[in-house]
């Protein structure tokens, strides 16, 4: 699939097939997060791949819901969490992106964003997203959950933190685009004053 036809028609999916997804899909998924950018290299990242349906659905149990007009709704993914075949859970090692490069001692940032964990591993998320839809697959990135009881039922080590999770499945749909903002709205050109 051609790079922008696939930044185009990715969309977030949360309907699977109970079809399997096979470890060399799952592997090449990896690969592509494996090769995304990140500050001075650090590469803080690490990926958990859940398969075992008893974890699934004690993570699927930590799913954050939101309040539509003053009601209460499910998490949109709710049931994807539920039937997907594979999970890849999204963790960063903290206190290594954003920091001063080859001072590992050095806990100073370098800029005032100050960690920039989330940065890093959405870059890895985002090439791991696209290339499950380049091999016909489907995922969708969740963040609304209670990532430190995601932690505690994987026994992710001090120093790590969960940040998204990404459901990896065989979609039944192609799904639809909810509307982009138009350049007109989100670009400025050269001066923001206007
Ligand atoms: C940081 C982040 C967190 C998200 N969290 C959730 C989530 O918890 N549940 C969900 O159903 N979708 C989640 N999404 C998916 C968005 O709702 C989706 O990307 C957006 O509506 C645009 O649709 P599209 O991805 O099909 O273009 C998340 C997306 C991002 C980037």
């Amino acid at each position: 699939m051609e790079l922008f036809e696939a930044i185009s028609t990715r969309r977030s999916i949360r309907r699977y097939t109970a079809d399997p997804v096979d470890d060399d899909k799952v592997n090449k998924i990896l690969e592509a997060g494996r090769w995304a950018p990140s500050w001075a290299n650090t590469q803080c990242w690490r990926f958990v791949v859940v398969r075992d349906p008893e974890v699934k659905a004690r993570i699927g149990q930590c799913l954050m819901g939101a309040k539509i007009e003053g009601k209460a709704v499910d998490n949109p993914a709710t049931k994807a969490i539920n039937t997907v075949p594979v999970l890849i859970v999204v963790c960063a090692e903290m206190n290594k992106s954003g920091c001063k490069p080859g001072d590992p001692t050095s806990k100073d940032f370098v800029t005032d964003k100050g960690d920039w964990f989330m940065f890093d591993t959405a870059l890895a998320s985002q090439n791991m997203v696209l290339a499950a839809h380049g091999l016909g697959l489907a995922t969708v990135i969740m963040g609304a959950f209670d990532a430190p009881a995601v932690e505690e039922i994987l026994g992710i080590p001090k120093g790590y933190r969960v940040v998204v999770l990404l459901p990896l499945g065989v979609p039944t749909w192609e799904g639809k685009a909810p509307p982009r903002k138009t350049l007109d709205e989100i670009v400025v050109h050269d001066q923001w004053d206007s």
